[in-house]
């Protein structure tokens, strides 16, 4: 589209002027589409000036790590450092069930990670980076400046919904946010352009506390997040396979901290539930349950217990948003 090419190279125009020569930038890839696309476009601004950061919190999915820096570094070129911190996560989450109390350690995580980042940089560099890259889009900021007599307001966040936001204030770090005005169709519009694969493009969402969310109570209880991993990965490929995946908004298992009765084999078994959920929506605001075919459920349903240990029961989560939210944490 020439349109969308215009608003790409006078977008890498204004930030050549606004990036100096000496001036170096810094960005926290989340692994979703936005800070992919805002990482590439800055790129090609400011070329090895860029110095992106993959954090891998131990609340991945399925070879997510991986699959992830394979389309940063093969398909994007983006120079990227990955930190493994699964451990400080997980250890800092230990006994901890009360979900707000999890997103809370987890955001200050990740804040503690760049800030280390930023300044391991600077030691490398011998100067400060001075500027960061943001994925923020034009409805994130209607959001956080509702019009006055919208009667919206920060006060009725349900959740406290973070990706790597509120920064250490001594780092003084001058915002980039390349794609500002744009929406999410006109994101993934720009991403094609600058060749981010389509699979990559349509990807679902997923949330920035990770499986966090998605392992009711505490994650490090047993194997819950192996589990979690193996089941969703089973769901979301018989979604693909069964050609769903992009009529659908969100697609996940849940893991229960509850065992339920079982018999596999000749044995009675005590064993692990798990939930899957899928929605349709237009916009995370408001959902809908998607509905499959039963064939479709009593294929995954069985796949799942025959091929994942620990898991005697599935079931899925049939309730609209509202009154349920899209994840059930
Ligand atoms: P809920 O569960 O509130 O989710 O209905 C609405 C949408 O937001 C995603 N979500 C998050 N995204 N950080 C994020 O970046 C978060 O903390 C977070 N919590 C929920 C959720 O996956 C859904 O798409």
């Amino acid at each position: 589209d020439w349109k969308m090419q215009d608003v790409m190279e006078e977008e890498i125009k204004v930030m050549k002027g606004v990036v100096g020569p000496e001036d170096h930038v810094i960005c926290a890839l989340s692994g979703g589409v936005d800070s992919a696309v805002a990482a590439t476009l800055v790129h090609k601004a400011v070329g090895d000036k860029l110095h992106c950061i993959f954090v891998d919190n131990g609340l991945l999915r399925y070879k997510e790590r991986e699959r992830v820096l394979d389309t940063f570094e093969r398909d994007l070129h983006l120079p990227v450092t990955c930190v493994d911190a699964a451990e400080q996560f997980l250890s800092k989450l230990k006994g901890v069930v009360d979900p707000e109390a999890k997103r809370k350690i987890i955001g200050r995580e990740f804040i503690c990670i760049f800030d280390d980042f930023a300044q391991d940089l600077e030691r490398k560099l011998g100067r400060k980076p001075v500027f960061l890259v943001q994925g923020t889009l034009y409805p994130d900021v209607i959001e956080s400046c509702p019009p006055p007599g919208s009667g919206k307001s920060h006060s009725h966040t349900i959740k406290s919904h973070h990706n790597v936001g509120g920064l250490p204030k001594d780092m003084k770090l001058k915002l980039i946010e390349p794609l500002k005005l744009l929406f999410k169709d006109e994101v993934r519009e720009m991403g094609s352009i600058l060749n981010v694969p389509a699979a990559f493009l349509k990807r679902h969402p997923f949330p920035g506390p990770g499986l966090a969310v998605r392992v009711l109570g505490d994650v490090t209880e047993g194997n819950a997040l192996e589990i979690l991993r193996q089941v969703d990965e089973i769901f979301i490929q018989s979604i693909k396979e069964a050609g769903l995946y992009d009529s659908i908004w969100q697609a996940f298992a849940v893991f229960l901290p509850i065992r339920s009765v079982g018999v596999q084999g000749d044995q009675r078994t005590h064993s692990h539930v798990v939930a899957l959920r899928a929605v349709t929506s237009q916009d995370g605001m408001t959902a809908d349950w998607y509905y499959f075919e039963h064939k479709f459920l009593d294929d995954v349903a069985r796949k799942i217990c025959n091929s994942v240990r620990g898991v005697n029961r599935v079931v899925q989560d049939i309730t609209a948003k509202p009154p349920s939210t899209i994840e059930w944490e």
